[in-house]
């Protein structure tokens, strides 16, 4: 049996603009996904996800393969839309495991998959599981990934989930601690330090992919990444420089630019200016949400948010990085 596991991921500055060339910091945060994959002496792939149990011969597994490249290729034609593509986010393993597959394999594969990381949260719950279940196979299968494979491996499942998405999510969820990414470079920073928390407002009504390809049909030609871009710089010079109020300004500029694209519901902006209103600031974390009252996770720096989150009827922990990314435990 190979174990394995992945963190969890929280963007402190740049989502979506990222998909447009701009930097990005990003953390990797408790709590992270488990993994264990086992061999079956039957030819069929076995999920054990949510205590629920589903199989699927080897053969389907291939045929499903092959279906969820079709319906991929047809949402990069247009003629589908990206929440389409899969019919369940359970499909994204079985996928996964057919990348090691051979239509006369004899052998079977059992992944049982433990994730506390909320899905659909800004958490990149399925870069994470992604991660995590690919290094465990990989592994598995006797063909053990570096980090660069694993990074490429995680994007290539991941885009029948989030379609164009950036590498941001499988970078962090792999290589773990606090990144600085600009198209290929990654910068490695010092760890979170200081009064951060993170809130859950609860999950959207609208998949990642969904607000990406929407914040692309209004914005993709905007000047405001560049906007998007000088913030992200000056939150990465704050953190550096262990500047208090330089992380409150951008981090709030920040939020401001994701309230201009549209990706945050009107409750939580309001929470965010009740909590802004005490000295401290905070953003929504990832996708954010084109409709429906919640926005996933929502960074907050300065003050502690408890009393704010209890009115809101939100939940919220301290933040807790993660320094290591995913990887196979030892032993
Ligand atoms: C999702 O966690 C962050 C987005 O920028 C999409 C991406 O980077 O792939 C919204």
């Amino acid at each position: 049996m190979i174990s394995a596991s992945a963190p969890a991921k929280l963007i402190l500055s740049g989502e979506h603009a990222v998909v447009y060339g701009a930097p990005a910091l990003a953390a990797a945060v408790s709590p992270r996904a488990q993994v264990r994959v086992s061999e079956l002496p039957k030819p069929e792939v076995v999920l054990l996800l949510d205590g629920i149990e589903q199989r699927l011969s080897i053969l389907d597994c291939l045929d499903m393969q092959a279906d969820l490249d079709d319906a991929h290729e047809a949402f990069l034609d247009g003629e589908l839309e990206i929440q389409d593509v899969l019919e369940s986010g359970r499909q994204l393993f079985f996928y996964l495991a057919a990348q090691w597959l051979q239509p006369d394999s004899r052998q079977g594969v059992k992944i049982e998959l433990d994730s506390a990381i909320p899905i659909g949260a800004g958490l990149g719950s399925s870069a994470a599981t992604i991660a995590a279940v690919a290094s465990a196979l990989a592994q598995f299968y006797g063909e053990p990934m570096d980090a660069s494979q694993l990074i490429a491996l995680t994007r290539f499942v991941e885009r029948l989930q989030h379609g164009r998405g950036s590498a941001i999510d499988a970078t962090t969820v792999v290589q773990g601690g606090v990144l600085y990414l600009h198209q290929d470079q990654v910068e490695t920073l010092a760890p979170l330090q200081g009064p951060w928390w993170l809130v859950h407002s609860g999950q959207p009504q609208c998949s990642t992919g969904e607000c990406v390809s929407q914040v692309r049909q209004q914005f993709a030609d905007s000047s405001l990444w560049q906007t998007f871009s000088q913030v992200t710089q000056g939150l990465r010079q704050a953190l550096l420089e262990h500047d208090q109020a330089g992380i409150i300004s951008a981090i709030s500029a920040n939020q401001r630019l994701l309230e201009q694209i549209g990706v945050v519901p009107a409750p939580v902006q309001q929470f965010i200016r009740q909590l802004e209103a005490k000295g401290g600031a905070a953003k929504v974390c990832g996708a954010g949400a084109i409709r429906g009252d919640q926005a996933g996770a929502v960074l907050v720096y300065g003050v502690d948010p408890s009393d704010l989150v209890l009115a809101a009827g939100y939940r919220c922990t301290a933040l807790q990085g993660e320094q290591d990314g995913a990887h196979v435990a030892a032993g």
